[in-house]
């Protein structure tokens, strides 16, 4: 089931275009990732489902339902903490941003100390989130998204400026959100760890363009079977590697000429590989898919812009 759906979504700031022409939907239950350079148009697709920015074309549904009408299913944080008064506790900013909401009592108090226990704060309750560290603050900003049971959950840049721990911290906050609480979730990100292991579907944009739109696994898939690493029983030599080199076939040459790298663009391909290297005797070892992570995958993506 489709929960947010972005249809045609044009956003301009006098003459420059922050988002051209958008479509995409995300699923029930997933983390869905957008991702791109800055300025591409991530917070302004983002502010824009939340009803903060109005667009000049095109339409976002939540639930089938417009927007601004459907707006009470969805929480969300932006960049830099800023849903949090830092003048107040985790406890009373929690009580407050329900209360905004129009909930209170004593089930709502029940739940702000599970969410806090929850999520590790649980001796941190009524400090002053001034006096907490960033980490720590941007936990308790996202348990703020939660207090309200929202079905969707947005987070723009979650763990943006965190060390490492904090990081590990968030990433299984947002995979207990997704699995536990069963929410949808749609977060910008830089961090290609942070999509590698907790995203489901990936939306790239590049100004204001969707270059790429697909499951995480698609994505990787694409890319590694398409390099191949080929070790050699024996260091190549000068004459095998001239004959390489006036091959249709583009050879790297890795670890010092003990190793080949190919990229192909079907698997079969590979057979005929073996052949061009029979010819000159050129032994092999061992032959592998290139495990590449995320990250090039993502270059790729970028630096092609979206051919
Ligand atoms: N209020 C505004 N007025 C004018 N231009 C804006 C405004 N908000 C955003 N822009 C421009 O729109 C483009 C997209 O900005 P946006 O903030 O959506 O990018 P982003 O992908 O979130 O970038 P970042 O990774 O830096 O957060 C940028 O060129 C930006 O300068
Ligand atoms: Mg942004």
């Amino acid at each position: 089931m489709k929960v947010i759906e972005v249809n045609n979504l044009v956003k301009k700031y006098g003459d420059l275009t922050a988002v051209n022409n958008i479509s995409f939907s995300v699923n029930q239950g997933s983390i869905c990732a957008i991702l791109g350079p800055n300025g591409s148009g991530k917070t302004t697709t983002i502010k824009s489902i939340c009803n903060l920015i109005i667009p000049d074309e095109g339409n976002i549904k939540l639930f089938g339902k417009e927007n601004k009408k459907a707006i009470d299913k969805v929480a969300a944080l932006f960049e830099g903490t800023r849903n949090l008064y830092w003048r107040l506790t985790p406890r009373e900013n929690l009580r407050y941003f329900a209360g905004i909401r129009g909930l209170g009592g004593k089930k709502i108090e029940k739940k702000i100390d599970e969410l806090l226990d929850r999520f590790d704060l649980k001796d941190k309750k009524d400090t002053v989130v001034n006096n907490l560290s960033r980490g720590m603050r941007q936990k308790v900003a996202i348990a703020m998204t939660l207090i309200c049971d929202t079905e969707i959950i947005i987070l723009d840049e979650p763990t943006l400026g965190l060390d490492v721990k904090s990081f590990m911290e968030i990433k299984d906050m947002l995979r207990y959100i997704a699995g536990n609480m069963k929410k949808t979730i749609l977060l910008s990100t830089h961090d290609m760890n942070l999509v590698e292991e907790v995203c489901k579907d990936i939306i790239i944009l590049n100004r204001g363009n969707i270059i790429a739109q697909d499951t995480m696994e698609n994505l990787l898939d694409m890319f590694r079977s398409m390099t191949y690493e080929i070790s050699l029983q024996d260091t190549i030599t000068e004459e095998q590697k001239e004959y390489l080199s006036k091959l249709e076939y583009e050879f790297y040459l890795i670890n010092n000429g003990d190793a080949l790298e190919i990229d192909i663009s079907d698997s079969v391909e590979i057979y005929k590989i073996i052949d061009i290297l029979k010819v000159k005797k050129i032994l092999i070892r061992e032959v592998k898919q290139k495990n590449i992570n995320f990250e090039r995958v993502y270059l790729n993506l970028t630096s092609g812009e979206g051919k």
